[in-house]
C-alpha cells in the first residue's frame, strides 16, 4: 500500500522542525487551538499537490523570519516492498524545488502520482454547497490517477482555453477566436468520456458507502454528470460558432470541459437541499471512501487520508464508523484533534499518537 513511512517538516508556519515515523494505520496529532495541527496537514498536502488549501502565498507558509520551508517524506508500497521513494519540496519566496529520489523534477505531476492523498477538513462540506470547481477537482483527481491520457488532454485544453479567452477579451477578429475551437472541441470530447466513465465506475462505491454511513437514508444517491455544455448539443464546434457574439460580449468561453459539474441527488432532490449539515459531511466522507476504493481497485495502491479536526466533522458514532472503514480499507490516515479522548483507538498496533504544542511535536 502507499504509505508514508517518515515525514519531516522544516520552517512551515509555526513549526520550526518536526519529524514523524508514521504508522500504517492511524496517526493521531493532538493539540490545542493554534498549536499547529492544521499546519501539519497543510504541509503534507503541499508536498503531495504543490498547493496549500489555505493560502496561495508562499510567505504565509514559510515560517516568519526564515527564508524557506522544506517538507520531505519517504513512502513505501506494500505490493512491492522494494518500491521506496524519497520525495521533497522546498519553497522559498520566489521559487519551488521538487525532488524525487534525489532527482530534481520540473512539474508536480510525478509527485502527485506517487502520493495519492485525500483531504477532509471542516470546510469539506462546501463540496456540495459551493460552485462546481470543487466537484470538478474531485472528479479530476480520480481521472488523473486512473487515466494516463487525462493530464495531457486537460493541459492542452487549458492552453487552448486561455488563448481563446484572451482573444475574446481583446475582441480580436472572429477567425482568431475560432482558431482555438478545434483544439477545445477535440480535447473536451475526450475529457468528457474519461470523466463520464470515472463517475459511472464510482457510483456503485458511493452508493455502498452512503448506505454504510447514512443507513437512515432510504434511497440511493444518483450522480448526474454535466459535461459543461447543453445536453441537447450534438456538435460542440457548431455551438461555439453559433454562440460567438454572446461569448465576445461575455469576454470568455461559455461552454466546455472547464464548466463540467456533478449533481448529487437523493430521491430526485439535490443532496445539499435535503441532507443535514452532519449528513453533508458524511456524504463527503462517502465520496472520498468511494474514490479511495476505486483507486485501490484500478491503481492497486490505497490512498492516504488526511483528516483535519475529525471531532469537528462528525459525532462519536460516525467517527467510529469512519475509523472502522478506514481500517478495513487499509488506508493510512493522519488525523488531528484537540482532544485525544474524542478519537477511539481501534487497533493499538497500527496506531501512533503525537502531541503538538506551539509548533513543537513529540510522540506520546
Ligand atoms: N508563517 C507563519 N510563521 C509562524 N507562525 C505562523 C505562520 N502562519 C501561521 N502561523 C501560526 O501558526 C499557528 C498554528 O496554526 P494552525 O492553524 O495550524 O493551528 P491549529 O492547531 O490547527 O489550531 P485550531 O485548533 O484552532 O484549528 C497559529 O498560531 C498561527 O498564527
Ligand atoms: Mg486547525
Amino acid at each position: 500500500m502507499t504509505q508514508l513511512t517518515s515525514l519531516s517538516i522544516q520552517n512551515f508556519r509555526n513549526c520550526a522542525s518536526a519529524q514523524f515515523e508514521l504508522s500504517s494505520g492511524l496517526n493521531l496529532i493532538v493539540g490545542n487551538n493554534a498549536a499547529g495541527k492544521t499546519a501539519i496537514i497543510e504541509a503534507i498536502w503541499l508536498l503531495a499537490t504543490g498547493r496549500s488549501f489555505r493560502s496561495q502565498k508562499s510567505h504565509h507558509l514559510i515560517q516568519h523570519n526564515t527564508q524557506s520551508t522544506t517538507i520531505f517524506c519517504e513512502t513505501k508500497s506494500s505490493y512491492n516492498p522494494d518500491e521506496i521513494h524519497k520525495i521533497g519540496i522546498q519553497k522559498t519566496l520566489d521559487n519551488t524545488l521538487l525532488r524525487i529520489d534525489g532527482e530534481t523534477i520540473k512539474s508536480h505531476g510525478p509527485i502527485a502520482k506517487l502520493l495519492p492523498i485525500q483531504l477532509l477538513t471542516p470546510e469539506s462540506h462546501k463540496l456540495l454547497e459551493e460552485g462546481p470547481k470543487a466537484r470538478r477537482q474531485f472528479m479530476d483527481w480520480g481521472c488523473f490517477h486512473q487515466s494516463e491520457d487525462f493530464m495531457p488532454l486537460w493541459r492542452n485544453y487549458q492552453r487552448g482555453l486561455k488563448q481563446r479567452n484572451h482573444a475574446l477579451k481583446k475582441r480580436l477578429p472572429k477567425e482568431q477566436v475560432q482558431l482555438w475551437d478545434q483544439t477545445l472541441v477535440e480535447n473536451a470530447k475526450q475529457i468528457d468520456v474519461i470523466r463520464q466513465n470515472y463517475l459511472d465506475e464510482l457510483t456503485p462505491y458511493l452508493i455502498t458507502f452512503c448506505q454504510a454511513l447514512m443507513p437512515e437514508i432510504e434511497t440511493d444517491v444518483v450522480c448526474q454528470y454535466r459535461a459543461g455544455w447543453p445536453k441537447t448539443t450534438e456538435d460542440l464546434l457548431e455551438l461555439y460558432q453559433q454562440n460567438f457574439a454572446k461569448e465576445q460580449q461575455l469576454g470568455h468561453t461559455q461552454y466546455g470541459a472547464h464548466r463540467a459539474d456533478i449533481r448529487f441527488k437523493f430521491n430526485n432532490q439535490e443532496a445539499m437541499n435535503i441532507l443535514s449539515r452532519g449528513q453533508q459531511k458524511l456524504f463527503v466522507c462517502a465520496l472520498l471512501l468511494a474514490q479511495a476504493s476505486l483507486h485501490e481497485k484500478v491503481v492497486n495502491e490505497p490512498v492516504i487520508m488526511l483528516i483535519d479536526d475529525l471531532p469537528a466533522e462528525l459525532d462519536e458514532i460516525h467517527r467510529t464508523k469512519l475509523l472502522e472503514l478506514l481500517q478495513i480499507l487499509n488506508i493510512q490516515h493522519i488525523i488531528t484533534t484537540t482532544s485525544k479522548d474524542l478519537i477511539p483507538i481501534l487497533n493499538k498496533e497500527t496506531s501512533k499518537t503525537w502531541n503538538i504544542e506551539l509548533g513543537k511535536v513529540c510522540s506520546s
